[in-house]
């Protein structure tokens, strides 16, 4: 391959036409990509040698690649340098700015898994994630970690909350554990649900479900509206517990008022029920003011529930709860019996990672490549008539409405002989199946060609 100062990018700019110039840069690098003349692995020109040689700032060059990163074309490469990306697709092979015909895909082709669920991790492995790998390595005490977690692990996330979050949160109330279905796990010990009742949403995430009913409590599924679960009828029956997903419904995708949240809270109270938190992925927000956590707004009463798979990667298996200061002893006898559960190596690098300020920085940047892709989506879903997105600001998926007697699980079993794999609405419900057809989207991996796949290969069986 042609080193990158060799390379005769295919930029003209025209100054006079009234686009901005990054956005010329942006589009004349992906249409290259597409027709092949950037094929995948190519390093590109580090971005103060292409805003020499094109005659713009560097910011204008730095615009177009953040932009193509967050679309999925481009990504960096080990130690320094932009490289267009070496897991593109080969159906990226054909110029997208031809009209979606049929999806180019066929048994052949690459399976595009775009169920809900998995973030975008190409961009996670930088210097700032190695070197706290590296230093972590070298450090190994002769005991096991301590059964709370690492202090600075705790530290790192009790500021992690306080900043992102708004909880005021202590380390002294920070447990780290090995992602939401322990944490969950934890709690139905430590509090004893095991043949009690504990509300859920409906329809709601299946796997904090099954770890629930898996442990012994009494399921009760509670409906769910455009804003998130209906706390009046959450209210008027008893519970134990409930978990609920506040800042961002899942899968539904609705945030729960602040008058539904102090009325949860109210409610809790008066059971003397403990309200399971799941706050998932509310670093993900896109133009939506975020409300405060219901352990924010009531700490002794919420078992807050953290996970970093959204964040950083499902593959860590970490996550953290905060638990009100009563009842700390309870779980911390549970951790005890059953042995602490996340590697010392792991949160010594997760601490040093957080404690470099990588995490925000890294979140700022899936902020911005989520953002990317949700537009992209949004304008997709606009262009077909039979298909409709259920609006949600916030999150790593999207609901996708379709006609009515849209018959899913026929259309799903098409799609994924094609290699394109969603989620059903139906999968997520516990009672009723959901009033209209549905299927559930993940974008928080998928380039923008990937997105044009799924969509028109949808697009083509939903046709009226
Ligand atoms: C509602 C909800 N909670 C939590 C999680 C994360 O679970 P874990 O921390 O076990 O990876 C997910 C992942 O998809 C989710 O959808």
């Amino acid at each position: 391959m042609r080193p990158a100062a060799e390379l005769d990018l295919p930029v003209r700019l025209e100054r006079a036409n009234g686009t901005p110039l990054h956005r010329q840069v942006a589009e004349a690098l992906r249409a290259a990509v597409l027709d092949g003349s950037l094929p995948a692995g190519t390093r590109l020109p580090a971005t103060r040698t292409l805003a020499a040689r094109l005659g713009v700032a560097r910011a204008t060059v730095l615009t177009a690649y953040e932009q193509l990163s967050g679309e999925g074309y481009l990504e960096a490469g080990h130690g320094s340098g932009t490289y267009v990306n070496r897991h593109l697709p080969a159906v990226l092979a054909v110029d997208s700015r031809r009209p979606a015909a049929a999806p180019a895909t066929g048994r052949s082709g690459q399976v595009l898994d775009l169920r809900p669920g998995r973030p975008d991790t190409r961009r996670l492995v930088d210097v700032a994630w190695r070197r706290a790998w590296r230093e972590a390595a070298e450090v190994v005490p002769p005991a096991d970690p301590p059964l709370q977690g690492l202090p600075a692990l705790r530290a790192e996330i009790a500021a992690h909350l306080r900043a992102a979050r708004g909880v005021p949160a202590d380390p002294d109330d920070v447990v780290v554990t090995a992602g939401t279905g322990e944490g969950l796990a934890l709690a139905v010990h430590a509090l004893g649900l095991g043949g009690r009742p504990v509300a859920v949403e409906d329809p709601g995430y299946p796997a904090a479900r099954r770890v629930l009913t898996r442990l012994g409590a009494a399921l009760d599924p509670v409906p769910v509206d455009e804003h998130g679960v209906r706390v009046d009828v959450l209210a008027a029956r008893p519970f134990a517990a409930a978990l609920v997903t506040p800042s961002h419904q899942y899968p539904l995708g609705g945030v729960l008022p602040v008058d539904r949240r102090l009325a949860l809270l109210a409610a809790a109270r008066a059971s003397a029920a403990v309200v399971l938190e799941d706050d998932y992925d509310s670093e993900f927000r896109f133009g939506l003011a975020p409300l405060p956590a219901l352990a924010a707004l009531d700490p002794a009463a919420v078992v807050h529930i953290g996970t970093f798979s959204k964040v950083l990667a499902p593959w860590l298996r970490a996550g953290y709860l905060l638990v009100p200061a009563a009842l700390r002893a309870a779980f911390l006898d549970v951790r005890e019996d059953l042995g602490t559960v996340v590697s010392g190596v792991q949160q010594q690098a997760l601490a040093g990672y957080l404690a470099s300020g990588a995490l925000r920085r890294h979140i700022a940047r899936s902020r911005r490549d989520h953002a990317h892709r949700r537009a992209h989506l949004t304008r997709l879903l606009a262009e077909q008539p039979t298909l409709r997105s259920r609006d949600s600001r916030a999150g790593l998926h999207a609901v996708i409405a379709l006609p009515e007697g849209t018959a899913v699980p026929a259309l799903l079993r098409d799609l994924a002989e094609e290699g394109v794999l969603l989620a059903d609405l139906a999968d997520y419900a516990v009672g009723a199946a959901p009033a209209e057809p549905a299927v559930v989207l993940g974008y928080g991996a998928a380039t923008t060609a990937e997105l044009d796949r799924a969509v028109a290969a949808l697009a083509v069986r939903c046709r009226r």
